[in-house]
């Protein structure tokens, strides 16, 4: 079977779904809103990007939520992405989830995003097009 390509997302205020396109466009993914969808059932030679910001220090409710539900083939290639305010805290949280689920996470990817928790002040140009160039360089780089 095709080897496919699903882009995981979850955003709750537009930026990280913006990096998410970037990626899906830039390698030709699925686009997976898990505050929608549920995840897709991957198979062993596809590949998936996981994607969240970050609340607290943590990922999303819905993204814990999601990848809990979804057992995932053992190896499979994983790469994680976010944006952020502070500090992309969430990556290494989803990191640990993928790889305790038997995912090879192979690469990371961070980029700031307009933070609403400061009310839309701080950091309103992000995602920029320059952070959307190198997420779209991330994508093909873990794709090969
Ligand atoms: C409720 C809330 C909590 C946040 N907590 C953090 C945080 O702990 N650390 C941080 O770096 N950014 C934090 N941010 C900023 C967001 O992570 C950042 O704006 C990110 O781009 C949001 O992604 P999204 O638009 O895809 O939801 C927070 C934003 C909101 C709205």
């Amino acid at each position: 079977m095709a080897r496919k390509v699903y882009v995981v997302y979850a955003s709750l205020t537009g930026n990280t779904r913006k990096v998410a396109k970037a990626i899906g466009e830039a390698v030709g993914a699925t686009l997976v809103d898990v505050r929608r969808d549920p995840l897709p059932e991957v198979g062993p030679e596809d590949v998936i990007f996981v994607g969240d910001g970050v609340y607290g220090a943590r990922p999303s409710r819905a993204m814990f939520r999601a990848l809990q539900a979804r057992a995932l083939p053992q190896g499979v290639k994983a790469a994680v992405f976010g944006t952020y305010g502070g500090k992309p805290r969430q990556l290494a949280v989803l990191e640990k989830i993928l790889q305790e689920k038997g995912a090879q996470v192979v690469d990371r990817f961070a980029c700031p995003g307009r933070d609403w928790f400061l009310l839309g002040l701080a950091l309103r140009k992000h995602p920029s097009e320059e952070d959307l160039k190198a997420a779209r360089e991330f994508a093909k780089k873990v794709v090969g």
